[in-house]
């Protein structure tokens, strides 16, 4: 956990490398109780299981893990409905895969773009699963949003509306993924800051992150807990640390070093990246889970906020006022 951390922290501050296959810290972990582990892959998660007929939403499905997770969801028969900021993009990943695939634009950060995107798919066959997957990490600049500082509007929002927008269209035993991190652990010490959404009295690249991916996994607690009773799922899901184009806004001088060697050392590969939420929105396991925080395809302890479900409770609640107004 510690070491996991670190890594987070670590390579947070270096700017994207690509991946390589294995880390020292892959080969020494050992596999958790669901038989994956740190170094398990998508594909390995997936061996043997048959997604035909299982439909699939992924957002950010254009580039690192999100690309990998419709790559092998596909693969195994499951079509995926992939969505990235424009068609065009959208269009060019679904191309780049096999199986079946439909594109779909999503930009998180205009809600008639999502609430587009959201009339598209309603108009097709009900959902299996919704992997809200996008993201961006550490603007170096506060930057507003409609008003409100952008990770929490593009990571948290955006997703918000797409989720709400097709939770009457998911199937009976449909599950739920959010794409949240560890680094839900390190934002500001307060938990969310409801009285300065936009940043306005502070502001820091990894701490609004952190908030942002807080408000991931309090969306993913909240739905696990209106899914009780119900055969529907949702997972909160930190997929490892892994060089995808997330790092893109970093620069920080001097750090050649570790950005040669941490995907050596440390850093998943990103079949490795994409593999817990694969598992989640995939394996029949994952059901026994329902509004868990999973990290390395297992169940993991989060931090209190994160675990905090009247902390959730707040969060849905004024999200939905921030949507009305939008
Ligand atoms: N990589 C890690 O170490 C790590 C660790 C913990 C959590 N995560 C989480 O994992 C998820 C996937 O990240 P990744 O590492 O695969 O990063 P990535 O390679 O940068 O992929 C992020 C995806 O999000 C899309 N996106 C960004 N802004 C968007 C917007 N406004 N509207 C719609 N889509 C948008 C990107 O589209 P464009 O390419 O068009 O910008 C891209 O497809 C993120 O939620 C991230 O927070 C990653």
């Amino acid at each position: 956990m510690y070491l996991t951390t670190a890594a987070a922290v670590l390579t947070y501050r270096f700017p994207h490398r690509p991946g390589s296959d294995v880390s020292l810290y892959a080969m020494l972990k050992p596999h958790g109780p669901s038989g994956f582990g740190y170094s398990s892959t998508a594909e390995d998660v997936t061996d043997g299981l048959d997604l035909t007929g299982r439909r699939i939403l992924i957002t950010g499905c254009n580039s690192g893990i999100g690309h990998e997770a419709m790559r092998v969801l596909a693969s195994r028969g499951a079509t995926v409905i992939g969505a990235a900021r424009t068609l065009e993009k959208a269009a060019a990943a679904c191309a780049a895969v096999g199986g079946s695939t439909e594109p779909v634009a999503c930009e998180l950060e205009e809600p008639a773009s999502v609430r587009a995107c959201v009339e598209t798919v309603l108009a097709g066959a009900p959902l299996d699963g919704l992997v809200a997957n996008a993201g961006i990490m550490a603007l170096p600049k506060r930057v507003l949003c409609h008003g409100y500082e952008k990770q929490f509007f593009v990571n948290h929002i955006g997703h918000f509306i797409l989720v709400n927008g097709l939770l009457g269209h998911l199937t009976d035993d449909a599950r739920v993924v959010m794409l949240s991190s560890a680094a839900h652990t390190m934002g500001w010490k307060d938990g969310i800051r409801f009285d300065d959404l936009s940043a306005e009295k502070a502001y820091s690249d990894i701490r609004n992150y952190g908030q942002s991916k807080l408000c991931n996994l309090l969306v993913a607690r909240e739905l696990g807990r209106r899914f009780e009773g119900t055969e529907r799922r949702a997972f909160g899901v930190h997929p490892g640390v892994i060089a995808t184009n997330l790092g893109r806004n970093m620069t920080m001088p001097g750090m050649g070093l570790f950005n040669r060697l941490g995907p050596l050392l440390v850093l998943k590969s990103i079949p490795q990246g994409a593999a817990t939420e694969t598992w989640a929105v995939a394996h029949p396991d994952a059901r026994a889970h329902n509004g868990a925080y999973l990290a390395d395809c297992n169940v993991k302890r989060s931090s209190s906020f994160g675990a905090d479900l009247d902390l959730a409770a707040k969060l849905w609640a004024k999200s939905e006022e921030i949507v009305a107004a939008l």
